[in-house]
């Protein structure tokens, strides 16, 4: 494994790399990397013959309020998990590589980025969609691989690639979950043991209303209850709980086609996203 972190050696590696026509797969991250990543790897591995993992903890995407201090950085131990993983280059650029002084073009997505997330976190996707561009460019993958924990950032980045003809294969992989239903992120780690345990009934309760709104239950109340487990279990403030399409992400008030129950909120000082698809059949 080669960790690279200038552009000229980067470029080399990849076109070293590619020289020999089997695709290459991108697998970008922030770092802290946990089982959620190894699983985003092992799937890019059955993807391409080469793989690129990038870790950079972008401050683009987090709010003026947000955590990227306290952004969990673990280089090392990431970086040791990645070569017994066996992939090829380690991508991570500093701030000034990604974004050098004169700094000054933005990547913005409407429509599917705008509700959710892209309203609780103002610019947050205008940051992930300009890295992830810049990442595209760098890299120059044939195929990329994002986790659907992200679930709006999975849409934002399947539209942008559509609407720049980057010409790039996406991937979604499934939320990988520990034993007891809680979806792997690097910011669990800010949970305390008590938040820890509070945080299951994120799960639960979208796992509760997805159940009720397939029985036929209307959706409003499916959500209503939600959203008062959550209170219960001292999640404040609740951003959103909300049935979307499953494509669109726009608002669905019955269920009539493919949807996704989306949740956001936060524990203590730790904000949880999770989703889980809703089937009409
Ligand atoms: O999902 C993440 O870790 C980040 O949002 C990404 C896609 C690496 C962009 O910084």
């Amino acid at each position: 494994m080669q960790t690279l972190r200038d552009l000229p050696a980067l470029r080399a590696a990849v076109d070293a790399l590619k020289s020999d026509g089997k695709p290459l797969v991108l697998v970008p991250t922030m770092g802290a990397l946990h089982d959620g990543h190894m699983a985003l790897v092992e799937e890019a591995r059955r993807h391409g013959r080469h793989v690129v993992v990038s870790i950079f903890v972008n401050p683009r995407q987090f709010g003026p309020n947000e955590d990227l201090d306290a952004y969990p950085r673990r280089e090392a131990k990431d970086a040791q998990l990645l070569a017994a993983a066996g992939i090829d280059i380690l991508w991570m650029p500093t701030v000034d590589v990604m974004y050098p002084a004169g700094y000054a073009t933005n990547i913005g997505v409407s429509g599917v980025s705008e509700g959710l997330d892209g309203a609780a976190r103002p610019g947050h996707f205008d940051g992930v969609s300009t890295v992830v561009a810049k990442l595209f460019n760098q890299v120059r993958p044939d195929v990329a691989i994002f986790g659907e924990k992200d679930y709006q950032q999975l849409a934002v980045i399947r539209r942008m690639v559509i609407d720049l003809d980057l010409g790039i294969e996406i991937v979604g992989m499934p939320t990988q979950r520990a034993e007891d239903g809680l979806a792997l992120s690097s910011r669990n780690a800010y949970l305390s043991e008590d938040e820890r345990k509070a945080a299951l009934a994120l799960p639960r309760a979208l796992g509760e209303a997805k159940r009720q709104i397939e029985r036929g239950e209307p959706v409003d109340g499916a959500l209503a209850r939600a959203i008062a487990t959550l209170a219960a279990h001292g999640f404040d403030p609740i951003d959103y709980v909300t049935l979307c399409d499953a494509a669109t992400l726009e608002p669905m008030a019955v269920l009539d086609r493919t949807a996704r129950l989306l949740g956001a909120a936060k524990l203590g000082k730790t904000r949880l996203i999770d989703n889980i698809a809703v089937d009409p059949a």
